[in-house]
């Protein structure tokens, strides 16, 4: 096997190739002066099955040319198959119209990828579980729950905690992760969103939370938004501590501002998503997802 990875998120790449006892293959990107980028691979490649690592995280175009590029340079140069680990799939909340005259952007993608040449995809806390039944290749959905599982218990959080979905889509993730702490209770908020602003109104919700540890989950934060109109009808409901789970790191606009002034006391993200320094925040802590996508790896 031989790594590559694109530049969102080398630093995944490379704690997975430690796992595995691996290096990361380098490989040539340039970008010409009008913005346009060119792929070189430098390795002979001939027969080789090959990973390629990109989160298709901000900016998702950008990230997602450059990996058909890779793809397409890996495929040219004889490489047998390749295995494109994707942490973040960039697009992927867009999966089906919302409102009339709308594209659908994840199935382009999803096209895309298989066109270009991908054999094979890892990817991670998807939106939606039936993403993975979109593509026609292989594909390995892998979940940080089992992590955040264990961060829970090691903060001793399994007593007087209830789990909370911010939305009615994350219900399936917040009953997965209950059953693997025993079956801890859960409540969920109904979020109204605006589908033209992406405002959130009115949120309501199901379930008891007074006096008890509200542990927020969901698949990713973006604005910050939900977690914030979750955190307030947590806190009208009585919740006496918060604390937030999210997978991918998405962190657009000024969300670390948004997420340091949240009454809840710690944000646990993972490395799906590369996070550069001026997006850190004294309440964040990022957990790796490198071991997992190594141990997939070696029976995919
Ligand atoms: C939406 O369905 C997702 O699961 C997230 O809740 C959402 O994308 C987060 O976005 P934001 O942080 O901007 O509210």
């Amino acid at each position: 096997m031989m790594i590559f990875s694109g530049s969102s998120n080398k630093p995944l790449a490379e704690k997975t190739a430690r796992e595995l006892g691996f290096e990361v293959f380098p490989l040539e990107i340039s970008v010409f002066p009008d913005g346009e980028r060119r792929i070189r691979v430098v390795d002979r490649v001939v027969d080789e099955k090959i990973v390629v690592f990109q989160s298709t995280s901000t900016p998702p175009d950008q990230n997602y040319m450059e990996l058909f590029f890779v793809i397409d340079a890996l495929k040219r140069s004889g490489a047998s198959m390749v295995t494109a680990v994707i942490p973040y799939l960039g697009y992927e909340r867009q999966d089906h119209v919302f409102r009339e005259g709308e594209a659908v952007s994840l199935e382009v993608i999803v096209k895309t990828l298989e066109r270009v040449g991908v054999d094979k995809l890892v990817a991670f806390d998807l939106h939606s579980v039936k993403v993975p039944e979109l593509f026609t290749i292989p594909v390995l959905h892998l979940s940080a729950l089992d992590l955040f599982a264990q961060k829970i218990k090691e903060l001793g959080l399994t007593e007087n905690s209830v789990l909370v979905s911010p939305d009615m889509g994350g219900i399936r993730r917040i009953k997965m992760l209950s059953e693997s702490l025993g079956n801890i209770p859960y409540a969920t908020v109904e979020k109204n969103r605006d589908l033209e602003t992406g405002d959130i109104s009115d949120s309501s919700m199901e379930g008891d939370v007074n006096g008890k540890t509200a542990i927020i989950v969901d698949d990713m934060i973006s604005t910050g938004r939900t977690i914030v109109a979750a955190e307030k009808i947590l806190l009208k409901n009585g919740a006496k501590k918060i604390l937030v789970f999210a997978t991918h790191a998405v962190f657009s606009a000024n969300a670390e501002k948004v997420l340091q002034n949240l009454k809840a006391e710690k944000v646990f993200v993972t490395d799906t998503i590369f996070i550069p320094k001026e997006k850190y925040f004294t309440k964040l802590e990022v957990i790796s997802v490198g071991r997992i996508i190594a141990q997939g790896l070696k029976d995919f």
